[in-house]
């Protein structure tokens, strides 16, 4: 029964404890990440010391915590540890007096002593199990609540095919990423047809890049509806939806790999001769090849040996390597003087040809070369 009762006992005292101890984990662990991520920020703006404080605050907490629970596992170990002796003392005890009655043999005494020692070996362990049964059930709800949670956007049961001939249309378009905020895309209209060159101009924060985000199906609309074709994108396969549209994000992200092997992500099939084609259109050719390594120059994690221009040009060959109706081009000229920027964009637009193109740009450059420009306002 103590072996039983006292493991039990341990199980609630400790169960709060582990489970704040695995948040403990996460959050110390999370403020590391970000810190050695924004190691450069943290130095510029001599902001160690307040980094410092939340870590030594962090671990101090978890350190409480790991001494609260060692002192509880120790005392029921002890407990258990005393209780076995105490109980194997009482039956040796009442054993001899029972035996002294002749009311047991002699190796009836020994048995009953080796099975009390043997009860208490076979419970023992329990102590030591239940108190890791806390963590672990936290952890998996950690786990499950992420695994549980459902995609903000998903394909409906049966997509409807998306139609041969590209067009894309905006219609009455309305989205806030919060219900209760001003919405970012509001009752916005336009259209364009296969291989149209669009432009979508506005200051910052007015929702350019949202628009993207819109599209992709990252987030869903909040009103009006966006037609691939003649379907609503909501109806479509959202793997096909993604197909049509080769996107050059804002923010790039490159791989811990190989020139080569981030632009093969965007397009496995890619020979030499494209990309090196679709480098040299944007830029880099001849910066990669100047490299001792060429195209199998480790760019680090995020392209860290790279400045932010070179990742952007970088970003702009994998999107001119993945082959889809519409290339969209968010600020592709960050980090560019105007000039090189009318001589990439130039190239773009030369390259493709029958693709449509979405540029979005802070800057005006080339716009007269698009067939609409749309401007969103903040
Ligand atoms: N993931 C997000 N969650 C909540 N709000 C967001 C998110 N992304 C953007 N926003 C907000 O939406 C608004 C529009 O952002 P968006 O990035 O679309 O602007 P933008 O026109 O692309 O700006 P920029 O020219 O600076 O790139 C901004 O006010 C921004 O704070
Ligand atoms: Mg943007």
């Amino acid at each position: 029964m103590a072996g039983l009762v006292i493991p039990l006992m341990t199980f609630k005292a400790t169960q709060s404890c582990e489970q704040s101890l695995v948040e403990q984990h996460a959050h110390l662990q999370a403020h590391l990440s970000e810190t050695l991520q924004g190691l450069g920020e943290v130095l510029v703006y001599d902001s160690q010391s307040h980094h410092q404080k939340i870590y030594h605050e962090q671990c101090a907490a978890l350190t409480h915590m790991q001494n609260k629970l060692g002192f509880i596992a120790s005392l029921s170990q002890s407990l258990v540890a005393c209780m076995a002796s105490v109980t194997v003392v009482g039956v040796m005890l009442v054993s001899a007096l029972l035996f002294k009655n002749a009311q047991i043999e002699p190796p009836d005494f020994a048995l009953l002593v080796l099975l009390s020692l043997a009860s208490f070996d076979a419970v023992s362990p329990m102590s030591a199990a239940l108190q890791g049964l806390g963590a672990v059930q936290r952890a998996a709800q950690r786990l499950f609540d992420i695994a549980d949670q459902k995609p903000t956007c998903v394909t409906r049961h049966n997509p409807a095919p998306i139609s041969q001939n590209f067009s894309l249309n905006f219609d009455n378009v309305s989205f806030a990423y919060q219900k209760e905020q001003q919405p970012v895309l509001s009752h916005l209209s336009f259209s364009m047809k296969a291989g149209e060159k669009i432009a979508i101009i506005g200051p910052t924060g007015a929702g350019k890049s949202s628009l993207v985000n819109v599209l992709m199906r990252f987030w869903d609309v909040d009103d009006g509806h966006i037609f691939i074709g003649d379907k609503d994108i909501k109806d479509v396969d959202l793997q096909a939806l993604r197909a049509q549209f080769s996107v050059m994000p804002q923010k790039p992200y490159l791989f811990a790999g190989t020139i080569r092997d981030n632009l093969h992500l965007a397009n496995p099939q890619a020979s030499q001769a494209d990309i090196e084609e679709a480098c040299y259109i944007a830029g880099i050719h001849d910066f990669i090849t100047a490299l001792p390594d060429g195209y199998d120059t480790f760019v680090g994690e995020n392209g860290h040996a790279l400045s932010g221009g070179q990742v952007k040009r970088i970003a702009l060959a994998q999107a001119l390597l993945k082959k889809a109706p519409c290339l969209i081009l968010d600020e592709p000229a960050e980090g560019l003087d105007y000039a090189m920027e009318a001589d990439i964009l130039s190239r773009v637009i030369k390259h493709l040809d029958e693709t449509a193109l979405i540029l979005i740009t802070h800057r005006h450059v080339g716009i007269d070369r698009m067939n609409q420009v749309i401007t969103l306002k903040a």
